[in-house]
Formats: C-alpha cells, structure tokens, sequence
C-alpha cells in the first residue's frame, strides 16, 4: 500500500514505519517538521527504505507534494507534551487543529482514506470503569483539547464529505525512541544518571500501558478493517499508578528509593485514563506485550543505546528540564 505518515520521525509514528516497511512491503512517505521531538535517528534503519520529506501539515503545498500518489493518509503529526501545552498552548493549536484541517482537505480532494491518530486524554479523567467509544469527549488541558477539536474534525468529513475516516484513539504508550520529557523514558534516564526522579502530586495518578508496537498493530487494524466514520480505542492491558510505574524503574536500573522525589503537581492534573478495546478486538486486535516484560526491555534498550538520547539530554533538552524542574540535570 502507499501510504503517507506524517509525524512519521516521532516515537510512535517511527515504530509504525518500521512495522509497515518491515512487515507489510509498503511503500510509505514519511511528511514531518522535525522539531524537539522528531528525528531522522528514529528511522535510522529504514530510511533507505521510505521517502522522507521535511515539512509541516498545516502548510497545503508541502502535504500536496507529500501526498502525490498515496492512498491512505496516518497521521501522527502533533505537539503531545501536556507540560508544554501548559507553558505554551498556541503550537498545539496550530498543528494539532489546523494541520489536521490541511490534511483532511488533501484526502477528500484525492479519495484518500484517513486514519487519525488520537488519544485517551480525549475523554477525559475516570475514577473507576472505562472509556468505551460511545463515552463523552471531555478533554482537560491544552493538548487534549486540540486533539478532541481534531477528532470533531475527522468526523465531519466523514458525515459532511463522505470521507473514509477512522480514529484510533490510544492510551499511554511507551517503548523505544520516546523522547525523554514523557514520564517513562525520562525516569530511566535519570535513574541511570543517578539523578532525582520527579513525581508531580501523590504519584497516584493511573495510566494506562500500552507497549508502542501493540498501538501500531492497533492503528494498522483500524487502517485496514475500520469502518469509515467509526472511532476505535486502543487500550494497554495494565494499569498502573505513577509512583509504582518508578518504582520498578529504580528496581530494573538498580537504584533505591532514596533518589525519588515528590514536586508540585501538573495543573489540572487528569487522575486516571482507561481503556475498553472491545470494538478494536472485534478487527482482530490484541495487546501482545504486557507492562512487566514491556517496561524491562524498555529500560534496557535505553541502558544499551546512549547514541540516540546522550544528544538529547547535552542539547536544548537540559534548558527545557531546567524550566520544567527548577533545577539542572546531572547528565
Ligand atoms: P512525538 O512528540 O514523539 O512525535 C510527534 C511527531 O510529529 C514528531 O516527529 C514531530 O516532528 C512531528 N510534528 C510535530 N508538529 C508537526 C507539524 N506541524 N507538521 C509535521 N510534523 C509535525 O509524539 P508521539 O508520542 O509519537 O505521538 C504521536 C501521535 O500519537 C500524536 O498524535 C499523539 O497525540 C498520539 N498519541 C500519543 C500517545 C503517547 O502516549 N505518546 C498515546 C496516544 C496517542
Ligand atoms: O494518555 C495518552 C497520552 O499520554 C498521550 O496522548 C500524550 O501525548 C502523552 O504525552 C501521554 O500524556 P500523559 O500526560 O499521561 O504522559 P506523561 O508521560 O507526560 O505523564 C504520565 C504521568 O506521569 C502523568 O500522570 C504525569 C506524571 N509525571 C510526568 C512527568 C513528565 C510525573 O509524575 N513526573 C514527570 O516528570
């Protein structure tokens, strides 16, 4: 198939492309921006295999190029740090809205179909039980909210354009080549420089895994059997509060206790996001990885390759963790 996935240099889009270059044959373009998050180093071993161009969704010209000749469009391309949609909200507007809005335009003039990358966060927080597909869209922050508008976006195109659109909407994922402002990879990283690991709040906050390569499988169901206009969640199959998820950190890089500390919370702080995955189980999917076995090999591949994070942790990052944290990071 020839596909087009932009965002396709960040952490899940990257996993994605290795998974349809590697096991599917397709032949896919990959549009990104490259900013903080992503870099051509997450498709250092298939880049030979994709065509890459750099540039923005929210630009008609670039997507234009970029799409020629595709016959489905995935899009990861977003700002997603909550944090940072606290700190600075406008960029989210920009490419979480506004590109999606360039993109859906490029499907419905060529007869693509279209498949949007989405999240949890779109629901909102839930004390017990979980989100299914028919649960109200109710988005705290920033990030969520851009999301939640994208989403509203997606589907009227497809009731308004007949476009053959479907959203697949994860929960928390992790797994290799995330980039280390999100809680996992920045908890291993600093566990393994010995540096304090920051819990906003209580440390009770629940999220709910979800391995990176189960959410590709996921999103290549939802791309192949999906039906248009239908929105499918993908659900990780272990919860798990914040403050344990760091625990088992220090337990797998070999540190104790000691380095864990507790820091003003996230405002607007969601408690808890949860999953049923029934409607995507019913193409055929299922979470492969489970928490345990998925966050060892984790912490291992970031132990064994300090070639892809040691650029980022000496670069702008250490400015961006001084603002976030008050305090500088040891390396
Ligand atoms: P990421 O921040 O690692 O990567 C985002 C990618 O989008 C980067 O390569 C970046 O350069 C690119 N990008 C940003 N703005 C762009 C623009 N204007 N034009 C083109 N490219 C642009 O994000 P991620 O964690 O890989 O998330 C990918 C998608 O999955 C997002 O849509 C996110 O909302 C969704 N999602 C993420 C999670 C999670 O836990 N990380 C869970 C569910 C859904
Ligand atoms: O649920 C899916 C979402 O997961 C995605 O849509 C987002 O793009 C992705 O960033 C993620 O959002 P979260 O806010 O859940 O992830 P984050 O890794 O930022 O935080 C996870 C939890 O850990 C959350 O409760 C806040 C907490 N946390 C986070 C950081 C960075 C800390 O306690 N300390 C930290 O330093």
């Amino acid at each position: 198939m020839k596909l087009l996935v932009c965002g396709g240099a960040g952490f899940i889009g990257s996993s994605f492309v290795r998974l349809r270059v590697n096991e599917h044959g397709d032949d896919v373009t990959v549009l990104d921006k490259l900013t903080y998050a992503g870099r051509r180093e997450n498709l250092h071993d298939v880049i030979d295999q994709i065509r890459f161009v750099h540039g923005a969704i929210e630009d008609p010209v670039a997507v234009a190029g970029a799409a020629e000749g595709c016959e489905a469009i995935v899009n990861f391309a977003a700002e997603t740090h909550v944090d940072r949609s606290i700190s600075d909200p406008e960029g989210f507007i920009v490419t979480n809205m506004q590109g999606t809005h360039v993109l859906l335009e490029a499907a419905r003039r060529q007869g693509m179909r279209y498949v949007q990358v989405s999240t949890d966060e779109v629901y909102g927080s839930i004390e017990e039980g979980s989100f299914t597909e028919q649960s109200p869209l109710q988005p705290s922050s920033p990030y969520s909210a851009t999301k939640t508008g994208a989403d509203l976006l997606v589907s009227s195109y497809f009731h308004t354009f007949g476009l053959e659109a479907v959203i697949c909407r994860g929960s928390n994922n992790y797994g290799p080549y995330q980039y280390p402002e999100k809680l996992i990879p920045l908890m291993i990283l600093n566990a393994l420089a010995g540096d304090r690991l920051p819990v906003y709040g209580d440390g009770r906050n629940v999220r709910n895994w979800l391995h990176v390569e189960d959410f590709g499988h996921g999103i290549g169901h939802a791309l192949a059997h999906g039906l248009p206009g239908e929105a499918y969640n993908c659900g990780g199959p272990d919860e798990c509060e914040n403050i344990e998820v760091v625990r088992r950190i220090l337990g797998l890089s070999g540190r104790d206790e000691s380095l864990i500390e507790y820091v003003t919370d996230r405002l607007g702080h969601d408690r808890r996001y949860s999953l049923a995955s029934a409607k995507l189980q019913q193409l055929g999917w299922k979470a492969r990885m489970g928490f345990a076995e998925g966050l060892e090999r984790t912490v291992a591949w970031y132990r064994d390759n300090d070639w892809w994070w040691d650029p980022i942790r000496s670069g702008v990052y250490r400015e961006y963790y001084e603002r976030q944290y008050g305090r500088a990071l040891k390396r």
